[in-house]
């Protein structure tokens, strides 16, 4: 205990991943926003204006330009030339498609990493990376973002008051960190800023443990290996912190420029769920976020991609951009097969249903050479529209039918599910079981509350203000900090359902066990705790009341101390440690409730047990839709929007509550018939 004290003085993270509980408010935009990545660098100048006017054609409003183009801006050091971007976003002006900026910095050019070597990215296997390729510049160097500060004031300078210009793109998908001398001396700066003295390091990562004591800092090792937990965890926050000191020397170049008007923001790239460094952090300086939306090989997996839809609205708590959308099909998946006809619309509407207020497609136009030749696009090598093109059309008339009544509104969801990235690492490293998929948990508890709900926030466990919510839901925080666990309890004391699934409470901030069982700093709230978990190698019975069924992967022994925690369901037959065993506990605090759920059960028990949950937390479910289609709501400026979608195979009819005005059809309805692939968009009560 005496150790976990003195450890808690270093919790709070260091200044520059500090943490604000509200985001600034919703950005409005006065319109949907649609386009496509364009590239006038890699075409003569004449064709420009055949390309604005195709886009044009299509309904586009925005363009995506300079993310690649550093060896066009400037070929040779210190000679820039920013007038063929300025050029490009005049001429995009008049067909009214607005631009957005993107920097460079994914691409240093040739001319940089030959002359001065240290810009280079070092793998943690020591491999520089080369040219030819992308990303081959280390986040770390001071060399390097000094000419990324340069090259952002020039443009920033040449397009900051372009009243064409929207916003800014500061480089591209943030990936890979870089493990060279200069980052490797930024890490002994953050320990030493983050410990203070090697004492204190050595207590939070027990390193008397394989004789891993440090005493000296250069000593605490530097690279991706997997190691110690808490050296491991604090790898992560450190590579956080360089990602947002490079996002931040951009954006402060940016700002110095810009018109107040112009929103800055980063393209967080196609895997939501990556967790190479926290999204949250990386994201506090931004005005909204974005992502890509891909599908990859097969088709849309509804759940799964609303869910990364809601998961990237939460990073800041307010609507976003899909950046890049996949037109169509891709190049790099294991077959970068077609999606179906009406899907790609099926993609766009779901992600606005989601939050997005901008749709962009990757991309406009092929490069005739370059590694992604074979993707997908809207024009073809000869310059004309291709098949999907006739789609992104319909979209677009959509969009713009749509813009009066959705721009302006969001999801507001009364069910948060709490994420947190510093937890998903502390189980991934030590997994236990290797199929405890972390984001399959998170879906089993959101596929329930998003059948019964128009929209689920999934946020941040450690600032997002919880008060608002009926039900929080937190399916695997591993790490509960002394400020989380405050937090949790106040939300549960002033009258909130608190739902906690298994592997909760087990670890502190620096990734070392708590002193006391799971879950932890909550155990006496629940008046319960684990005694003892089992990684399972064969499924087992679990039920109780009506509610019956299976668990499988992971199965935690529960038991209550307090009279009124109160047993909801028992393993049957079970491993025998198992047998007749509490597997869900819960205890009723106030108007509020905590529950652990200490196994990952099957999907007709969480099913019963997130419906029992959502009553008991006086949750008003939306309206039921069939099995195949999904409801998305929207509000805001006064207006409520829904957005429903057939994602099944199947033609389907819902019936509606109440009349609605259909938007794209016209006409007020009261039931509405969606085909294969069929999409409406409606406005509750009158327009
Ligand atoms: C994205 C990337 C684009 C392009 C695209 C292809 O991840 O941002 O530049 O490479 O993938 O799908």
């Amino acid at each position: 205990m005496a150790i976990a004290l003195a450890l808690a003085s270093l919790v709070p993270a260091a200044p520059v991943l500090a943490q604000t509980g509200a985001p600034e408010g919703q950005q409005q935009f006065d319109r949907l926003w649609l386009g496509s990545a364009w590239y006038p660098e890699q075409w003569p100048e004449e064709r420009w204006a055949e390309d604005l006017r195709l886009m044009k054609a299509h309904g586009a409003n925005v363009v995506r330009i300079g993310e690649y183009a550093w060896s066009r801006m400037e070929p040779e050091e210190g000679k820039y030339d920013m007038d063929w971007l300025v050029r490009a976003v005049r001429l995009a002006a008049k067909y009214d498609i607005k631009a957005v900026i993107g920097t460079p910095s994914d691409t240093p050019p040739a001319w940089m990493t030959q002359k001065y070597p240290d810009v280079s990215q070092i793998q943690s296997n020591g491999r520089k990376v080369g040219h030819g390729g992308r990303r081959q510049f280390s986040i770390s160097s001071k060399r390097y973002r000094d000419f990324c500060r340069e090259i952002v004031t020039r443009m920033a300078q040449a397009l900051g008051k372009e009243p064409n210009v929207i916003g800014w793109q500061i480089g591209n998908e943030p990936t890979d960190e870089s493990y060279d001398p200069e980052a490797r001396a930024a890490w002994v700066a953050w320990l030493k800023q983050r410990y203070g003295t090697l004492d204190k390091l050595n207590d939070a990562w027990t390193t008397q443990y394989w004789s891993q004591s440090y005493t000296a800092w250069e000593q605490v090792p530097f690279s991706n290996d997997k190691a110690n937990p808490g050296w491991m965890l604090e790898m992560k926050r450190f590579i956080t912190w360089q990602w947002v000191a490079f996002h931040k020397n951009q954006l402060d170049a940016i700002r110095a420029h810009a018109a107040p008007s112009q929103f800055i923001t980063v393209n967080f790239g196609g895997l939501g769920w990556a967790n190479r460094f926290d999204r949250y952090a990386a994201n506090r300086d931004l005005d909204f976020t974005s992502w890509d939306n891909y599908v990859g090989s097969g088709h849309l997996k509804p759940y799964r991609n609303g869910a990364t839809h809601d998961l990237v609205r939460g990073w800041k708590r307010k609507n976003f951009w899909v950046m890049e959308i996949q037109p169509g099909y891709v190049n790099w998946a294991g077959v970068s097969n077609m999606l179906y006809p009406g899907e790609t619309r099926r993609m766009a509407w779901q992600a606005i249903g989601h939050g997005s207020d901008g749709i962009l497609y990757w991309q406009w136009r092929n490069a005739l050479n370059g590694q992604e030749t074979l993707h997908g696009s809207l024009v073809g090598a000869d310059g004309k529209p291709v098949p999907v093109y006739a789609e992104v059309q319909q979209i677009g008339r959509e969009m713009a039918k749509a813009t009066p009544a959705i721009a302006g509104t969001h999801p507001v969801s009364p069910v948060a599910v709490l994420q947190d990235y510093a937890s998903r690492w502390a189980i991934d490293f030590q997994l236990h079981h290797k199929d405890y998929d972390q984001i399959e948990v998170l879906l089993d508890y959101y596929q329930p509350l998003k059948d019964a709900l128009g929209a689920v926030d999934i946020v941040e466990a450690e600032v997002a203000p919880l008060a608002g919510y009926k039900l929080v839901v937190a399916p695997s925080l591993n790490i509960i900090s002394e400020t989380t666990a405050k937090r949790l309890a106040d939300y549960v004391r002033g009258g909130g359902h608190l739902i906690l699934g298994p592997r909760s409470g087990m670890k502190d901030s620096y990734n070392a066990l708590e002193p006391q069982r799971q879950p932890g700093p909550l155990a006496k709230l629940l008046g319960g705790r684990v005694e003892q978990y089992y990684a399972l190698d064969e499924a087992i019975e679990v039920g109780g009341g009506q509610n019956a069924g299976r668990a499988t992967i992971w199965a935690e022994q529960l038991s209550t101390s307090a009279p009124d925690t109160e047993t909801l369901l028992r393993y049957g037959k079970a491993n025998g440690w198992l047998d007749g065993k509490p597997a869900v506990i819960s205890r009723k605090v106030g108007k509020g409730r905590i529950t652990y759920v200490g196994a990952l059960v099957d999907d007709s028990v969480m099913k019963a047990l997130i419906d029992g949950a959502l009553a008991g937390a006086g949750v008003a479910r939306d309206f039921a839709v069939p099995a195949e289609v999904e409801l998305m709501t929207r509000e805001g400026q006064g207006r409520r929007i829904v957005i429903l979608i057939n994602h099944g195979r199947t033609a389907q009819t819902v019936t509606l509550p109440e009349p609605m005005t259909d938007i794209l059809a016209s006409g007020t309805k009261s039931s509405v018939a969606l085909p294969v692939e069929g999409v409406a968009v409606l406005q509750r009560g009158g327009k």
